[in-house]
This record gives structure tokens, C-alpha cells and sequence, in this order.
């Protein structure tokens, strides 16, 4: 027998009088921003609630008592591929939805010391002082800006003392006009692969593969988050990485994740396909052919894209162009049965009016839009007053 069973059941706590119990309300304006990452961002639910998490603590101005600092500073961890950057760009156009608010910085770009001029500015009498830093105030102190620092571990240590500046104090000083950028608005994100070479071996090493269970990626995503972490301590010192509020892991996707990205970029291709008055269908034999193909848990979703335009795009392109599919034509993408011999997907139409008659509209609309675009405009129409409908404070209030 345990020894948890040995011992006395703990009473429970009275309640003082007129003490109502509290429960979760649905008045939060986050649920609705939460709702919409998972929408978009397919089996990382776990990292999009951290996220929610920290800027609801940050709304409240609940972080660690320092408010001279961004909103929250996050750091997404995990291998390539697997939503990092959609992520923080999706969160961005939800709380931005009608663009601005927005900054990303490629860090790849940043590998040599002085190349951090280019978000600071030059300091007088340096070439490059008159061109404006990247790091533009306009755009940082926006309220709920979003600052997305691509790939920090490509960058320079100086653009590492910049981030810490930024994390630690909150703002920073232009050196070509003295102007001081606050960062106590942003939310930033920094993405990294550290360790990716590390999670791949490991990958590998338990051959995790199209078939893995949600189980073997859920152990195997705690794993991929240590291995990430042990990865960061080995690469940042570790008073930077103590400024950091929370380190997000984004797991290696799962089939049945890699399935709903699949569905969503034929959704995304037919989008296009119906410029043409074509419509695709894949059939399930021919969706599990390609995604066995274009299932690579080192390299996340973009190998699937890739095959996709080799498997679908370009096919189909041929097929249009050759007059093998008319224009106006339902198309069912099926899969031979045999994967030795070359070509494994067949394509097999059947003319469609109706996908004609749309196709048609759909090229009438572009170009009417087309040469109004390019025609000389008499006036300007005034700017509609009707916001879009995600009001831009996600609380409201300011912080300052
Ligand atoms: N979890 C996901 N859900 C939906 N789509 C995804 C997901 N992961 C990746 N994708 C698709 O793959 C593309 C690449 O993903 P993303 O740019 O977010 O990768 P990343 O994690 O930032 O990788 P890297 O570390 O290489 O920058 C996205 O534009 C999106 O179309
Ligand atoms: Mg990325």
C-alpha cells in the first residue's frame, strides 16, 4: 500500500459566509484571439494557450513587477517547420487586423556586429546615418505591437545585447537621431532553432514516422522542449535567458496535424484552381500517397508544400495548358496503386458550367479591378469609418 493512503484525509476549508465561488467568465477578449491561433495553427494547442497565458498576465501588468519592460517577452523553441513564425504572424494580424502593429526582424540577416546598425540606426558622422532604423517607433509603440525577432540564433552577439537591452529596459536609443523607442507596448517573439540538429537525431534515433501515435508525439515533444532547452543554456548566457517570461515549445507535427495542413493547402489551392474554373478533389488513397511522400517530422510542414507543387500544381498546370483539362472542369486527383513505376497520381476530369461560369466571373472581376487600378483617379474616396471588427486594444487600456 502507498503511503498516500495511509494518511488522514485532509479536512476541506469552511467558507466565510456571502463568499460566492468564482468560476471562469467568457467576457475574456483573448478566448476569441485563442480560438483563432487554433483555427490556424494546427496540433499546437498547448504553445498557443502559453502564449494566451502570458499576455493575459500581461494585460493585467502582473509580470514579475517590472514594467518598464515589453508587454511579454516570449521565446518559441522547436524544429523547423512547425508554426513558429505563422504564429506570432497570425497573432499579430488578429490584434492588427487592419495591418501596422507588425515588425519582423530576420536575425540571419544580423551575423555581423555592425549590421545592427541597420534597426539602430548609425550614429553621427557613420555611413548609413540618414537611412531610418528598422526598429521604427511608429510601428513599436502602437499598442499591442508585435515584434518578431526570426531566428535569433543566426544573429551577432550584438544584436543579443540589443534583445537584452530591449527585454531588460524596455527601450532603446536611435543613434541617428537620439529619439528613444519605447518597447513597453510590444509583445515580443523570438523564434529559434537551437538544438533542431539535436531533435533530428532524435528523431531519427526513434524513428518517429508518419504512423506515430499523438502519444509518442507528446512524449516525444517534451523531449524535443528539453533538448531545445539544454540547447539555449549552451547558447545564451543565462541572465538572458532569465528575461525571457516564458519558453514556448512547438511540437514536431503529428500525421493526423500534417492531414489538416494538407486539407487547408488544397482548400488554399483551389482558391486559385477556381481562377480557371477548376475545383480539385484528392482522393484518400491519393492524399495518403502524397503526404507518405511529404511526411518529414525533421523538416515539419514545408516538405509538404514542396511536393504539393511538384505532385498537384505543376501537373495540373501542364494538363490546363495542353488543353488535357478544359477550363470549366471538376478534377478528382487519384493515386494508381503502384508506387514503383513513375507516375503514381493520375488526373481525371469532368466539365463543370457551373465552375465555368464562376472562373469566368472570377477573371472578369481581376481585370476590371486590374485597369482600375492603372486608370488616373479623379478622387479619392475619403477613408471608411467603419473599423474592421477586432477593436485594436485587446483590454482597452493603457499601460503607461
Ligand atoms: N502547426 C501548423 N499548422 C498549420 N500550418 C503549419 C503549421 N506548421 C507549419 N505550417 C505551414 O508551414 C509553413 C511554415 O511554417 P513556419 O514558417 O511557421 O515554420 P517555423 O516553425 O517558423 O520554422 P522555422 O524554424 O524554419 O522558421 C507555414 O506557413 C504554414 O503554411
Ligand atoms: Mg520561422
Amino acid at each position: 500500500m502507498s503511503t498516500a493512503h495511509q494518511l488522514a484525509p485532509l479536512p476541506g476549508d469552511e467558507i466565510p459566509e456571502g463568499m460566492q465561488l468564482a468560476t471562469r467568465g467568457t467576457a475574456n477578449p483573448l478566448d476569441a484571439i485563442e480560438q483563432d491561433l487554433r483555427t490556424a495553427i494546427f496540433g499546437q494547442n498547448r504553445a498557443i494557450e502559453s502564449v494566451i497565458r502570458a499576455m493575459n498576465r500581461a494585460r493585467y501588468g502582473f509580470a514579475a513587477g517590472n514594467r518598464n519592460r515589453p508587454l511579454v517577452n516570449l521565446m518559441f523553441l522547436g524544429p523547423t517547420g512547425v508554426g513558429k513564425s505563422e504564429c506570432a504572424k497570425r497573432l499579430a494580424s488578429r490584434l492588427h487586423p487592419e495591418g501596422g502593429g507588425f515588425l519582423k526582424v530576420d536575425c540571419s540577416l544580423f551575423s555581423q556586429g555592425h549590421e545592427v546598425s541597420a534597426l539602430v540606426g548609425a550614429p553621427p558622422s557613420y555611413v548609413g546615418r540618414d537611412q531610418k532604423p528598422l526598429l521604427d517607433p511608429d510601428i513599436i509603440e502602437t499598442e499591442n505591437s508585435v515584434l518578431l525577432f526570426d531566428e535569433i540564433e543566426k544573429g551577432t552577439s550584438e544584436l543579443w545585447n540589443l534583445l537584452l537591452q530591449i527585454m531588460e529596459d524596455g527601450e532603446v536609443t536611435l543613434l541617428n537621431s537620439g529619439r528613444t523607442v519605447s518597447f513597453r507596448n510590444t509583445i515580443l517573439i523570438m523564434t529559434t532553432n537551437v538544438g533542431a540538429k539535436e531533435m533530428v537525431d532524435y528523431l531519427d534515433k526513434r524513428n518517429i514516422g508518419f504512423r506515430s501515435t499523438r502519444q509518442d508525439m507528446e512524449a516525444t515533444g517534451q523531449q524535443i522542449f528539453q533538448i531545445g532547452f539544454e540547447a539555449l543554456q549552451r547558447h545564451f548566457r543565462p541572465e538572458w535567458i532569465n528575461r525571457i517570461d516564458e519558453i514556448i515549445a512547438f511540437r514536431p507535427l503529428s500525421s493526423a496535424t500534417m492531414s489538416r495542413i494538407f486539407d487547408r493547402m488544397i482548400d488554399e489551392a483551389n482558391g486559385q484552381y477556381i481562377n480557371y474554373g477548376v475545383k480539385v478533389d484528392v482522393s484518400e488513397a491519393a492524399k495518403d500517397h502524397i503526404l507518405r511522400k511529404g511526411y518529414n517530422p525533421t523538416f515539419g510542414a514545408r516538405p509538404l508544400r514542396a511536393r504539393l507543387l511538384k505532385d498537384l500544381d505543376a501537373p495540373l498546370a501542364d494538363l490546363l495548358a495542353s488543353g488535357g483539362i478544359p477550363q470549366g472542369s471538376r478534377v478528382l486527383v487519384a493515386f494508381n496503386g503502384n508506387e514503383t513505376f513513375g507516375e503514381e497520381l493520375s488526373f481525371y476530369f469532368q466539365p463543370d458550367a457551373e465552375l465555368e461560369a464562376q472562373g469566368r466571373k472570377r477573371r472578369d472581376t481581376a481585370a476590371q479591378t486590374k485597369k482600375r487600378a492603372t486608370a488616373p483617379q479623379e478622387s479619392k474616396s475619403p477613408p471608411s469609418s467603419q473599423g474592421p471588427a477586432m477593436a485594436k486594444s485587446i483590454d482597452g487600456s493603457h499601460r503607461r
